[in-house]
């Protein structure tokens, strides 16, 4: 009979690898994803039992009372607050990836998991990366969540994490920001198209971006400007990100009228594409504001943009108050007629439509349908949405005769 070869399994920090340089063909590593999960105090739940049922057959392994936290590589923020907790992650996460590039050999394969989504969970990762000798040559999104799961369904929680397939190489040191923003204006639009052909969408849709723009500035160690400034990764991100939401309001809207709407309705068409109804922390919704020209700060508690504590919400129609919804957006403009239509006041929504201009604009039901297309089938304002595009055609036949009988009336007065 053949003899199996079994695997050997050791426990170590993985910022301190106990084998020799170059001794591994590939290394899969699944690191932990920034401050998403809490693993040692989690652990200890379970700790405390196998201590006291199997731990005299593993002393080394349960020396602790509880699981040891000095070494885990996390961003807590409630040990020494917010900025530790940054650090902390970023130097033991760069230790790990330069142990990683030390014990690979020189033709090997590392492949990283990770996702994250905030900025600064990715700000990390590319300042641990461009540090060490991996350079990633590929990435691919993978459905890794269940959907169903407790923290997604509050939550614009993310399904997928990004896989990122790296080489042992020296990478060049410079890069130059306005070479990259060519290469990436090249190199992300038919990444971008790919990803939506696949479906991924929402904030996962972002980060998949993230990981396919990390393959080009990747390749350097420093990004400079011509004037000698290093560029940030958080500037890189934000230069991502705004590549990706162009590209996603042209794709939600079929392409065309995108030009044509204004930074707030932008916003509000992105805002639902990638977090649907639920409520996000600022900062991430300050950063898609950003994204699109709108400054969060003086937009919110003023019309649909809601601040919650820390958290911002979108409101939809269903939410607001016919008198409070004002101004020509046409955000604001459908709010007000969604009302109407909900309380079948039929001849104020050709009103509002005549006179704000929209009634017979194509860029108007077009982002009435594309928010649509963004909401569960069981969403109160995709409800209404699809109830008032259902009698789209004859309120334009009639907006039209309107306006149509109003003129014949001036050329006669
Ligand atoms: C994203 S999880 C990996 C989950 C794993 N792929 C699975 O399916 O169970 C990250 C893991 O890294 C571990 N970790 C944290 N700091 C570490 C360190 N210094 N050395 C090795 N592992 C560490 C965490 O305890 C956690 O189990």
């Amino acid at each position: 009979m053949k003899s199996i070869k079994l695997p050997n399994v050791f426990q170590a920090s993985a910022t301190e690898l106990p084998f020799s340089d170059n001794y591994f063909d590939a290394v899969f590593t699944d690191p932990p994803y920034y401050d998403n999960v809490p693993y040692s105090y989690l652990s200890d739940f379970f700790y405390v039992w196998l201590k006291r049922c199997i731990g005299d057959l593993y002393p080394e392994l349960f020396a602790t009372p509880l699981t040891p936290k000095s070494r885990e590589i996390v961003a807590y923020s409630h040990e020494n607050g917010y900025e530790a907790g940054k650090n902390r992650f970023e130097s033991m996460l760069k230790q790990s990836f330069k142990e990683i590039s030390r014990v690979l050999k020189p033709n090997g394969i590392a492949v990283i998991v990770y996702t994250h989504k905030s900025t600064e969970g990715w700000e990390t990762l590319i300042n641990s990366l461009l540090e060490s000798d991996l350079v990633p040559t590929a990435s691919w999104p993978i459905d890794t969540e269940m959907k169903s799961r407790l923290r997604a369904k509050e939550s614009a929680a993310l399904a997928s994490s990004i896989y990122f397939v790296c080489r042992k190489m020296k990478r060049d040191e410079v890069g130059w920001i306005n070479e990259i923003r060519d290469e990436l204006n090249k190199h992300l639009p038919k990444k971008l198209e790919e990803l939506w052909k696949e479906g991924v969408s929402g904030s996962d849709y972002f980060v998949s971006a993230i990981g396919s723009a990390i393959e080009v500035f990747g390749k350097y160690r420093k990004i400079m400007d011509y004037e000698g400034n290093e560029i940030s990764a958080k500037r890189l991100i934000e230069i991502v990100r705004e590549i990706v939401t162009d590209y996603v309001v042209r794709q939600i809207l079929h392409n065309g009228i995108a030009g044509e709407l204004s930074p707030l309705t932008r916003f509000y068409l992105l805002y639902r594409w990638s977090f649907g109804e639920a409520k996000i922390h600022f900062d991430d919704a300050r950063k898609l504001a950003q994204s699109v020209g709108v400054s969060l700060e003086d937009e919110w508690n003023r019309g649909f943009i809601k601040k919650e504590k820390e958290f911002i919400r979108v409101l939809g129609p269903q939410e607001r108050k016919l008198n409070e919804i004002r101004g020509n957006e046409l955000i604001e403009v459908l709010h007000k007629v969604l009302l109407l239509w909900k309380d079948g006041r039929k001849e104020e929504i050709k009103e509002v439509l005549s006179e704000s201009g929209y009634g017979l604009k194509e860029a108007f039901y077009r982002v009435a349908q594309a928010i649509s297309e963004t909401l569960p089938k069981e969403s109160a304002e995709k409800k209404l949405l699809d109830g008032f595009l259902s009698g789209k055609d004859r309120l334009v036949g009639e907006i039209r005769d309107k306006l149509e009988k109003f003129k014949q009336k001036k050329l006669f007065e």
